[in-house]
């Protein structure tokens, strides 16, 4: 299995922590996703462990929230001692009225709102990531206008691209996202923060991509940060004590992948910031994480049920169940690949090779392809895994789904955390 957290029960069914994944689809009804609270609460664990054991907990895991973002999951990380990374309002909503303290949440977003802005200014948000120089004219502004002065992070581009098989350092400056620093973009933007008397200037941010196989990648972004942190105090004579590294570890989709693990990443990127302080006689800054798809990603699983079965001689088998990209645009967007299996018959082999197929009017609604599966029959639960992250939280009401339950299974014992959208639901904005 994928994760070790998945079993298969005496009777053939899948389990997941313990719990019957085909007595949860019929109690709960399908298409519904299902996460495993404890292996959440082993990940946040994990990290926290790394960051004391090499660094005497000298920062802040900040759950990246835009993976899976609910009230329930900010109590989880809450409660192991994370912070969260929010990158709207409605996430900010979410996580303060889940009791996040506001001074563990980072805010993060390349085209913030005024009303972002000041929700952030007001609830006493810990730290804002400002991504260009319009934001931080405007969030001086609203600071002024408020009599505060929130702490600011600036987010850099550290020119990494790290999904190329070998990563290279490209020096990439097309994205929309922060401050370039070859072109001197970004020097100038510390500059001018620092000036703005409403703004407390705090460090820098950087966020090399996602879904990142390998240690390296991360280490070169900490070498290139903490460099350019020791020019700052040279060139402007100021030492910032912040360093944000983002997030990006990845996790196993498919049985090929072999990603490292993210306790060894942290560990080689903690110890390119300790080596490379030491090489620049700069102070140790606090560092701060952004983890979301390792926390959640391999913690959940969706199940469907199949509704038909179609096979197009010579060309496919179509599996058809009642979902799709609704619940799971990652296919539609980027052929993400998964794995699939019969959770009511997950002893068997899996001989048949399928297309996994949703239920909107778009052709282009598939799970998967080339998928190894079970000889599916219709009524049987099918289980897609790893779907914990980027799922949920992408999810979407084309054709007017309602979007799926979430149960949390804890020791055995599922309860829901978000419940399946109504009818009611889906008309209540409509006039
Ligand atoms: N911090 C920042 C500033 C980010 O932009 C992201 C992800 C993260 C942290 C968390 O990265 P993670 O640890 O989850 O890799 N929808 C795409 C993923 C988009 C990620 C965007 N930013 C997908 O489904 O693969």
């Amino acid at each position: 299995m994928l994760t070790p957290n998945l079993t298969v029960s005496p009777e053939g069914h899948l389990l997941i922590n313990g719990a019957d994944t085909v007595a949860l689809a019929k109690q709960h009804g399908t298409p519904l996703y299902v996460m495993d609270e404890d292996m959440i609460r082993e990940s946040c664990r994990g990290y926290n462990d790394v960051l004391r054991d090499e660094y005497a907990g000298k920062g802040l895991i900040c759950y990246a929230s835009k993976a899976f973002s609910c009230k329930e999951i900010y109590r989880i990380v809450d409660s192991e001692g994370l912070g969260a990374d929010c990158i709207s309002d409605g996430e900010m909503y979410t996580a303060l009225s889940a009791g996040m303290p506001a001074e563990k949440i980072v805010l993060h977003g390349n085209s913030k709102t005024d009303t972002e802005l000041r929700m952030a200014v007001e609830k006493g948000i810990g730290r804002i990531v400002c991504d260009n120089l319009s934001e931080l004219a405007r969030l001086n502004a609203i600071a002024g206008e408020m009599g505060r002065q929130p702490k600011v992070l600036l987010r850099v581009k550290p020119g990494i691209d790290a999904h190329t098989h070998e990563f290279v350092q490209t020096g990439k400056i097309d994205s929309k996202f922060g401050f370039a620093l070859e072109t001197g973009e970004a020097l100038a933007a510390v500059e001018a923060a620092s000036a703005y008397e409403n703004l407390n200037l705090a460090g820098l941010h950087c966020h090399i991509g996602s879904q990142i196989l390998e240690t390296e990648p991360f280490a070169a972004a900490a070498r290139v940060m903490l460099g350019f942190m020791a020019e700052i105090r040279e060139k402007l004579g100021l030492t910032l004590p912040e360093l944000n590294l983002g997030g990006g570890p990845g996790i196993r989709y498919t049985e090929e992948d072999d990603p490292k693990p993210f306790g060894e990443i942290v560990r080689a990127i903690l110890g390119a910031v300790k080596a490379t302080c030491a090489e620049c006689s700069f102070p140790e800054p606090y560092v701060l994480f952004e983890p979301g798809r390792s926390i959640v990603g391999g913690a959940g699983l969706t199940l469907y049920t199949v509704m038909a079965k179609k096979t197009i001689p010579n060309i496919r088998t179509y599996v058809l169940v009642d979902g799709g990209m609704c619940d799971n645009p990652r296919y539609a967007l980027y052929q993400s690949r998964y794995e699939a299996l019969i959770a009511n018959r997950a002893d068997q082999p899996r001989s048949e090779t399928v297309t996994v197929g949703g239920k909107c009017c778009e052709s282009g609604d598939l799970i998967g392809e080339h998928m190894p599966l079970q000889p599916a029959e219709d009524g049987d639960i099918l289980a897609v895994l790893a779907t914990g992250a980027y799922n949920y939280s992408m999810a979407m009401n084309y054709n007017r789904n309602p979007r799926a339950e979430v149960v949390m299974v804890k020791n055995g014992e599922a309860r829901t955390v978000v419940r399946r959208e109504s009818y009611e639901d889906l008309v209540r904005n409509d006039l």
